[in-house]
């Protein structure tokens, strides 16, 4: 099972604050059964949170190698969570911020981009920056969209974005109420809707609550939508996964 988004990379956003929680994380994470992260560390521009690709993939290199060390089986691949601003796709155009599995490459097909949006805010250029990514022939996954007030007040809105081309990566934590009772209900609208192509855990800490709750959210999404609808998503994951896990 691959974790999609999670803020494993220590030191470079308000995520992991050492190697050492780092690799007590990925020990963990294995625990819970995963095998792969793509290390989704936020990219927010002009801000303390936004170290640039050769940074990343010099940490990444190093907490891999101190996992290998330790003997824990997890496997780190690029990618990051890169808040929406006008000028998003130039981040990647530029080697500042990362699509899942690695840098923008025109000659891949369909590489995905995770992104965010402000919680409270509607952002107005959104439908801009969709078309945008499309353009370079990049597939947008929406980060937690369930934690998006505009999208709690009015959740046909997740249909319109769904039609755009953008791909839902909803949070293990919001069935189990970790971000309240609004973002729970919204979660579950998406699930039954079947608009949730992934699944990722979004851990900052090594003492989050996610880890108790992982079993219990795991439960309570196998309830809603059935044991094969949930193993569908996980399997998109590792999909996504799939080029990067050998290399
Ligand atoms: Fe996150």
């Amino acid at each position: 099972m691959i974790d999609l988004h999670l803020h494993i990379l220590p030191g470079i956003d308000d995520g992991s604050g050492s190697i050492e929680e780092s690799v007590k994380m990925a020990r963990r994470l294995v625990g819970l059964g995963f095998n792969g992260v793509f290390c989704t560390s936020h990219y927010i521009a002009d801000s303390p949170q936004a170290a640039d690709n050769q940074t990343k993939n010099q940490l990444r290199e190093k907490l891999q190698a101190e996992l290998n060390k330790a003997g824990i089986k997890l496997k780190l691949m690029p990618g990051n969570e890169i808040y929406i601003d006008p000028k998003m796709v130039d981040y990647l155009v530029k080697g500042k911020a990362s699509c899942f599995g690695g840098e923008l490459n025109s000659r891949k097909k369909h590489q995905h981009v995770l992104f965010e949006l402000p919680f409270y805010a509607e952002v107005s250029y959104l439908r801009d920056i969709i078309f945008e990514l499309k353009a370079k022939d990049l597939v947008p996954v929406l980060a937690h969209p369930e934690r998006y007030l505009f999208i709690q007040k009015k959740k046909e809105a997740i249909f319109e974005i769904v039609k755009l081309g953008v791909k839902l990566q909803s949070n293990y934590g919001s069935i189990v109420g970790q971000y309240g009772a609004k973002t729970k209900k919204t979660v579950k609208f998406l699930l039954k809707n079947r608009l949730v192509s992934y699944l990722g855990t979004d851990i900052h800490r090594t003492e989050g609550s996610m880890f108790l709750k992982f079993e219990k959210a795991e439960k309570k999404i196998i309830k809603l939508i059935g044991e094969t609808e949930y193993r569908k998503i996980t399997a998109n994951g590792d999909e996504l996964a799939k080029p990067f896990l050998g290399a």
